[in-house]
């Protein structure tokens, strides 16, 4: 045995990847919850690979065309049918209860369509489908269109949710190039390491807090139960070279740092704050410079997340970080409906045990910090989807308004919000206003088809430039902010996105800039990174600065 071997202490490389799997799909908060699992399964998963198996040269065309991405297409070269098939095949195996559930909820509305007329619905339930009975409380609208809603914690409980279905991959990044994701699943690779374990598993915190932490080897290996053939490839993950330092902020000021897409820093001596964390990896070289995950403190004492789209809530990201997120604060939602699943019961059941819910001008304290809950309107195609909340962060006297992709489609309600929580010193907001289809995200939750021009007009779309101006002129802010908008290339895989100059967000977003600027306000769009700091005793013009970002110490 080589005992020096044994004993060295060794870190996870800062650019490994721990990838979240279910069933070798890529992860994302509507495959953890039972209802939207299943009707991905059957409404994009096999439809995509079925049509994979049936045309792969499709595939491999499309996957070429700036103008397909994002679309259901496998990233495969039209190489792997075979080994999608073998995928097709233990799906339709191994997920069937939730194909069942699918076809069941497709047989359910069917059936209240027929026969729900605006009479009583208790002699329906003797037709609701056999797998859902008990699962489903039937009902009206106060027009009598009648409708259904999840009990989605027994749902959770029951065999509709199968952790085993979860598992990880772990591989090495080297550049910011990956498929899209959402429509293509993660097959074996020499490279690529898979660990058949649940979300839940410390094992996922063990291996991330190795990244900062060094451990034995030998208690690594131990804790692995590797094969020898995993062994190998498990070894390059791995490397005595200390991470670069984090030096814990512990200024006066409130510093902001922008990690790109939504994900901002905001961190006091005393607190940190993290908002929709989408984080890059550090360790390979691009010519975008970015804060990494070396950047994070040991300690986040808030993540905030502001609503359930797969940019917004990256579970790769939020398991990777579990282990120092003292507690997570996620919109709350109570209705049961197909299309609006907690994310308090999703991020439980994948191990979170400090979430907090946060409601329409509900409000939490700590520190010398106020969030305020406040509302976000629109981006999700006119369904009733409340788990959706923008985030007033208010420390010492000093305030932001996150606003995420809300789509100010109606001032007043802004007007209103002003009203309660007055002006604001900085607001951050997105301006994607074209936005993808209904059918694109929501897709494979419907059990009728669209038309391609009701699609069409129910888009994923944030503020444009007359709704992002209304926003600024009713909080009178002193600085105003534009995220990327998924253009930063380390998001392409989550994403989908690429702009032109002649793209509808640039020019808007470069109108509301200029706009700003004319009326005196600071204002720009983000890109990669960014650093400000500000004062707790309120805005301040003479003590404003902004610093070119720093970048992690170097050791
Ligand atoms: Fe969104």
């Amino acid at each position: 045995m080589n005992t020096k071997m044994n004993t060295r202490m060794i870190y996870l490389k800062p650019n490994t990847v721990i990838e979240p799997l279910f069933a070798r799909w890529y992860a994302w908060a509507h495959l953890i919850s039972p209802a939207t699992a299943a009707m991905n399964i059957t409404g994009r998963h096999l439809k995509i690979m079925n049509s994979y198996i049936q045309a792969p040269q499709i595939h491999s065309t499309a996957i070429k065309s700036p103008k397909m991405l994002g679309g259901p297409f496998m990233d495969y070269k039209g190489e792997r049918v075979d080994d999608i098939k073998v995928l097709r095949d233990q799906t339709l195996e191994k997920q069937k209860d939730l194909i069942e559930f699918s076809d069941a909820v497709k047989e359910l509305d069917k059936m209240l369509k027929a026969n729900a007329n605006g009479y009583s619905l208790e002699p329906l339930y003797k037709q609701v489908p056999e797998v859902l009975k008990g699962y489903v409380e039937l009902v009206y609208d106060l027009n009598n269109n009648p409708s259904f809603r999840f009990f989605e914690t027994l749902l959770y409980k029951s065999k509709f949710f199968n952790p085993s279905f979860q598992s990880i991959a772990i591989w090495l990044t080297n550049n910011d190039e990956r498929p899209f994701v959402l429509s293509t699943p993660k097959l074996d690779d020499e490279m690529v390491l898979h660990l058949e374990v649940p979300f839940s598993d410390s094992i996922i915190d063990y291996l991330s807090k190795m990244k900062r932490h060094a451990k034995p080897h030998q208690e690594v290996k131990q804790r692995l139960k590797l094969s020898e053939q995993q062994e190998a490839l498990f070894e390059t993950f791995f490397t005595e070279t200390p991470p670069p330092r984090y030096r814990k902020y512990d200024g006066e000021k409130v510093r902001m740092r922008y990690f790109g897409h939504a994900a901002i820093l905001v961190e006091s001596k005393d607190v940190s704050i993290l908002i929709d964390p989408v984080i890059s990896y550090y360790g390979y070289h691009s010519d975008v410079s970015r804060f990494s995950d070396m950047d994070l403190p040991e300690v986040i004492d808030y993540v905030l997340i502001t609503h359930n789209h797969q940019d917004h809530v990256l579970l790769e990201t939020l398991l990777a970080l579990r282990h120092k997120i003292k507690n997570i604060v996620v919109p709350r939602t109570t209705c049961g409906a197909l299309q609006d699943p907690s994310l308090k019961y999703m991020l439980e059941s994948v191990g979170f045990t400090n979430i907090l819910e946060i409601g329409e001008m509900e409000s939490l304290n700590f520190a010398d910090c106020n969030i305020i809950g406040v509302p976000f309107i629109g981006e999700h195609c006119d369904l009733n989807i409340q788990a959706k909340i923008c985030h007033h962060v208010k420390i010492g006297k000093f305030s932001m308004l996150f606003v995420a992709d809300s789509c100010n489609v109606e001032p007043r309600l802004y007007e209103h919000t002003q009203k309660v929580i007055g002006d604001v010193d900085v607001i951050f907001l997105g301006m994607e206003c074209d936005g993808a289809p209904l059918t694109w995200l929501y897709g494979p939750l419907l059990s009728d088809n669209l038309s391609r021009d009701k699609d069409g007009s129910r888009r994923l779309a944030g503020s444009n430039y007359e709704k992002g101006i209304a926003l600024v002129d009713v909080f009178n802010p002193k600085e105003v902010y534009v995220y990327a908008m998924g253009q930063e290339p380390w998001l392409e895989f989550i994403s989908s996105i690429k702009y032109t100059p002649e793209s509808n967000p640039i020019i808007a977003s470069n109108e509301l800039i200029k706009v700003c600027n004319e009326k005196g306000i600071i204002s720009e769009r983000l890109f990669g990174e960014k650093e400000l700091f500000y004062t707790k005793e309120g805005y301040n013009q003479e003590n404003y600065k902004i610093e070119d970002a720093l970048t992690t110490e170097e050791v």
